[in-house]
């Protein structure tokens, strides 16, 4: 199975050491910036006697090496500084997540396309727009983030292993998102047994805005660890045809009441991309953040469709 990762920046790169060192893929990087996807990629493989595995790991400029992939993970763009919201790429990212999306339709018009670029709902929109194909080939890569930073932040509230925590979190990639918390376990227990209400409105918060928090703490650039290891959980699944239940961005046609959006829920993954959307029991209050989340997003797609036709 072969991979294909278009840009070679802190996610990119990232991604492509989670996929050959997780021995699930080869992996071809692309990226614009001359001698980048190349020189990283060398790196990388490199890396492979001393990481223990056989996968092959190249990288260029041109989409000719993206020939007969798989899977394509788009993580080409710009990231926030200090102070921006998501959508504050929307221009930029747009832009260049539609030149991709056309650059690897003409080169593999059959692979199954992850959009990690923000704004991540919106440009998981402009992707399969451009690319035509159909909802179960184009999602985005952001719930198993967001999922991944509530279950860190329970953990460390509770002093115990992030692998036993079970929680969800849906919704639009933004200050919007819907962690719930109702849905949330340790080792089987509900986290509303063991966190008092006011410390996990404080942790549920932390988790809306942890994406911010990083770009604090960092001043330049975002996070990329955790996101890569999202994106190779969405790979490993539809290449290992694992049926795993994973939160993404999909559109959504009628399912939770929405349509013609794209928006986080839980999905079953395999190897042909989006084999079931899942459809968790909400209370009204959930339903109603996630449909406004979705309100957003729609928002900002009209937002896009304005800044593209002028
Ligand atoms: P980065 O700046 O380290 O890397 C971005 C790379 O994209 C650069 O190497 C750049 O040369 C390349 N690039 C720009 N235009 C291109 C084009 N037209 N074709 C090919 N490559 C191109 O940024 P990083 O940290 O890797 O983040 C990438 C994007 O992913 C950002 O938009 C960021 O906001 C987003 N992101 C989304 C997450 C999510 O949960 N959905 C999580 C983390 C990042
Ligand atoms: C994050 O949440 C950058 O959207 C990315 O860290």
């Amino acid at each position: 199975m072969k991979v294909t990762i278009v840009g070679a920046g802190n996610v990119g790169a990232t991604c492509a050491q989670r996929i050959v060192e997780g021995d699930i893929a080869e992996v071809y990087l692309v990226d614009v910036a001359e001698g980048l996807a190349a020189g990283k990629a060398l790196d990388l493989a490199e890396a492979a006697p001393l990481a223990g595995h056989s996968r092959s790991v190249t990288g260029g400029t041109d989409y000719e090496g993206a020939v007969g992939s798989d899977v394509v993970v788009i993580t080409a763009g710009i990231t926030r500084k200090p102070g921006m919201s998501r959508d504050d790429l929307l221009q930029t990212n747009g832009r260049i997540v539609s030149e991709v999306t056309a650059s690897i339709k003409a080169v593999a018009p059959q692979a199954i396309i992850i959009v990690v670029s923000n704004p991540l709902d919106v440009t998981t929109h402009i992707a399969r727009e451009v690319s035509g194909l159909p909802r179960e080939r184009v999602m985005g890569m952001a719930g198993a983030l967001d999922t991944a930073r509530f279950r860190a932040f329970i953990a460390m509230e509770l002093g115990c292993s992030p692998v036993d925590v079970s929680a969800m979190v849906l919704g639009g990639h933004g200050d919007s998102m819907v962690p719930l918390p109702r849905h949330a376990t340790v080792g089987g227990v509900p986290i509303t047994e063991l966190i008092e209400p006011a410390r996990l409105e404080e942790i549920i918060e932390r988790t809306r805005n942890g994406g911010a928090e990083i770009v604090g703490l960092l001043k330049t650039g975002s996070a990329f660890y955790a996101p890569a290891s999202g994106v190779k959980d969405m790979v490993a699944a539809i290449v290992r045809d694992e049926h795993r239940v994973l939160p993404a961005s999909v559109l959504l046609q009628g399912e939770y009441g929405l349509s013609d959006v794209f928006v986080g829920v839980p999905v079953r993954l395999g190897r042909s991309g989006v084999e079931e959307i899942v459809e968790v029991e909400l209370n009204d209050e959930e339903m109603a953040a996630l449909h406004g989340s979705a309100e957003h997003v729609q928002q900002t797609v009209e937002t896009w469709k304005h800044l593209s036709s002028s």
